[in-house]
């Protein structure tokens, strides 16, 4: 399984100087189940905004071309091999959980995207989650101010090769 995992507003805003816009407690929660024991990907400006020490019980697995450490990959392709490859052999789910160049880099090889959208809340924001290409249809949906949407990529379904190893 290879997810995004993403909250916004209405306008897609992610991010302000590098932090999240809202702290919702119930969507935290969420995030916490659906990432327990994942292999999480990320850019690293997201992997600098987590708390020191990371996700407890994630392997944390970081874009970037100026860090150095033994999960830090260069590239975007890189990083996605290990972690599809890892994921198999560990058994363990991937989750993508930021920020904007990630995400938008990793749709082909997303099987599910778990979006929660803050209706009733706006701040500035200086980062955006990308538009979720065509290919992706909403499966599920619960809650009005917030909402939870579950998306699937249909080439996935159908079989296609946009999520094969890049
Ligand atoms: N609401 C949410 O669900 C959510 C989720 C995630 C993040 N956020 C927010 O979003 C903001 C961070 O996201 P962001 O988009 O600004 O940054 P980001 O993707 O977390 O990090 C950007 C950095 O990742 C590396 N990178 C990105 N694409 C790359 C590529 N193709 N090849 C090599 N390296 C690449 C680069 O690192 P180097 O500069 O080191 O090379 C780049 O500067 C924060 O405000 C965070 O709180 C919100």
């Amino acid at each position: 399984m290879f997810c995004h995992i993403v909250a916004t507003q209405a306008d897609g805003g992610i991010g302000l100087n590098g932090n999240l816009l809202h702290r919702d407690r119930e969507d935290l929660k969420f995030f916490a189940e659906k990432t327990r024991n994942a292999i999480v990907l990320m850019g690293r400006k997201t992997y600098e905004s987590l708390p020191p020490g990371g996700l407890v019980g994630r392997i944390h697995v970081v874009v970037s071309k100026t860090i150095q450490g033994a999960l830090v990959f260069d590239t975007v392709e890189k990083a996605v091999r290990w972690c599809i490859t890892r994921s198999k052999l560990y058994n363990r789910p991937v989750y993508v959980i930021g920020g904007t160049e990630i995400y938008r880099a990793t749709f082909p090889y997303t099987t599910t995207i778990f979006k929660t959208v803050f209706h009733d809340r706006h701040k500035e924001a200086d980062t955006f989650y990308p538009e979720i290409p065509d290919n992706f249809i909403m499966i599920h949906t619960k809650g009005t101010n917030t909402q939870y949407v579950e998306y699937v990529n249909l080439d996935h379904l159908s079989g296609q090769p946009s999520h094969h190893l890049p």
